[in-house]
């Protein structure tokens, strides 16, 4: 978030005094680089520094966490490790441009993308219309706030947040997952909060995995 509006002022900074058609091409390059980004799933973006993209479209909530997406090689890992497949039911929770909803699509799940941000849900409708009926009858996008989504009927969950936000989503995720259910986050763990039942590597990103357990009790605490 930081990032993105430092690195548009510093641009913008730098042709300031430039003609305005200079500034233009500048502005246009900016923007392209932004969405062939975002749009092509470019593993630059995997390492950048965060920004919020909002298209000039604010987003009419706070993200708790900014849009950055994960690499292929790790969502093919994320869903490898929580086993997805038909008969799943997967919630993505922050799903940005869509790719790990599309993916678990593509093997057979149903899957839910939500994200507070409207510019990478724009992506992700459009990613799923590319990837052929098949997918696209399969997923669904939502905007809004994960903290007030209905999960009941997830069987797996994925995150890309922070720790703290896992952490918050926790007692959330153990009232309405059902035992068995997975949870799959890459990158952040949840601390003492609840150790992972699996970690794996991916490149250089960690991989946790956690079984929601029939007895809650102690895990709610
Ligand atoms: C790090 S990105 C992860 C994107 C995608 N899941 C992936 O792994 O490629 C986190 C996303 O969460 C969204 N987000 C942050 N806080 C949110 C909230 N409270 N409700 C819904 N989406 C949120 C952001 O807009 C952003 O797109």
């Amino acid at each position: 978030m930081k990032g993105g509006r430092a690195g548009i002022a510093g641009v913008e900074g730098t042709v300031h005094h430039r003609p305005p058609q200079s500034r233009r091409w500048w502005i246009a390059v900016a923007a392209g680089l932004a969405l062939a980004g975002a749009l092509g799933g470019c593993a630059l973006l995997e390492h950048a520094e965060p920004y919020i993209s909002t298209g000039g479209e604010s987003p009419t909530l706070i993200p708790d966490v900014p849009f950055v997406v994960s690499a292929e090689p790790v969502v093919e890992a994320m869903l490898d490790l929580a086993g997805v497949g038909a008969g799943d039911v997967l919630y993505d929770l922050g799903c940005g441009d869509g790719r790990i909803v599309i993916a678990a699509a593509g093997r057979g799940a149903r899957a839910t993308g939500i994200d507070i941000d409207p510019l990478p849900l724009n992506f992700a409708r459009a990613n799923a219309r590319r990837s052929g009926a098949g997918v696209e009858r399969r997923v669904r996008f939502v905007r809004g706030d994960f903290f007030q989504a209905d999960l009941r009927d997830a069987t797996v969950v994925t995150l890309y947040l922070s720790p703290e936000v896992n952490q918050r989503l926790l007692p959330k995720l153990l009232d309405e997952l059902a035992p068995g259910s997975r949870i799959v986050s890459h990158k952040f763990h949840m601390g003492d909060a609840w150790k992972p039942d699996r970690s794996v590597r991916s490149g250089d990103a960690t991989i946790y995995l956690w079984i929601v357990p029939a007895d809650k009790r102690e895990l709610a605490r």
